[in-house]
């Protein structure tokens, strides 16, 4: 049982707003039809659909005011669309790839998952079917509603369908000593101890940089599975056959995750 999670910097153009990735899209899709099969998740990010959005109502901090609530309704429904482009992808490739609104069987209590009902998904993959999933916004019982990551999203499936591997699509290589956007001399890390991390943290905190890209958050939240004994590896979904490899279990360039 794989768990992959496709960035939203992967599969949307960060930069204009509703703006799907078509190429990566499409070849992420042939790569996933071709990665063997074992059983599948797919969970993808928000890019430029459902980040614009909950910005601009402010969703993330909660239900303050009532005219937020159709803001909460149109990043979700930002979030659909983009999933229904990227299902189809795959639906086209040969992947029998089912969609689910996240929101409608997870709830986080102060934005972390405090309910998560598996068992429809549980029962697509028994069917051999390919359960496509979303960051989405969700209802919280703290603060109303919330912005669920996908990163937490998938570090809370793997733990609870006793995943064996995530792979975690991201824009770059994999984690850096610093942010390889802005640090020249940052060096990839081929496999990165969570004990080490804080560590790296300082490091990244003395270039004033994001460590390693918002990368940090990514291997935070994947921590957990980590210690749950589940195999973490994140590669760059932006090179063609990285993710292809890392769904078979392949060596492949990337970072993986280790105690
Ligand atoms: C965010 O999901 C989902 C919404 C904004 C509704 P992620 O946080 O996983 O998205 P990316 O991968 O960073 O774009």
């Amino acid at each position: 049982m794989r768990i992959l999670k496709l960035g939203g910097s992967v599969v949307t153009d960060k930069d204009r707003p509703f703006t799907p990735a078509t190429g990566n899209i499409m070849r992420l899709a042939d790569e996933i039809e071709s990665s063997g099969p074992q059983p599948l998740v797919v969970v993808h990010g928000g890019g430029s659909y459902g980040h614009p959005v909950a910005k601009e109502h402010s969703i993330s901090g909660g239900l303050k005011r009532r005219d937020q609530l159709a803001g909460f309704s149109r990043t979700h429904q930002a979030m659909v669309e983009l999933n229904r482009i990227i299902v189809d992808a795959l639906l086209d490739a040969g992947v029998p790839a089912f969609s689910l609104s996240t929101s409608t069987f997870v709830t986080t209590t102060a934005r972390r998952v405090t309910e998560l009902d598996a068992s429809i998904v549980r029962a697509l993959l028994g069917h051999g079917m390919v359960p496509v999933l979303y960051g989405d916004a969700v209802l919280d019982t703290q603060q109303g509603f919330a912005i669920l990551s996908g990163d937490q999203l998938v570090a809370m499936l793997a733990h609870t369908l006793r995943a064996e591997r995530i792979v975690m699509g991201c824009d770059v290589d994999g984690v850096y000593t610093a942010d390889p956007k802005l640090a020249r001399d940052a060096r990839l890390i081929p496999r990165l101890s969570l004990r080490e991390l804080d560590g790296m943290v300082r490091i990244g905190e003395a270039l004033n940089t994001d460590v390693t890209g918002g990368m940090l958050g990514k291997v935070r939240e994947a921590t957990g599975a980590v210690e749950a004994g589940v195999e973490v590896v994140i590669v760059n979904a932006g090179e063609p056959g990285r993710v292809g490899a890392a769904l078979r279990g392949e060596k492949v360039m990337g970072t993986v995750l280790i105690l």
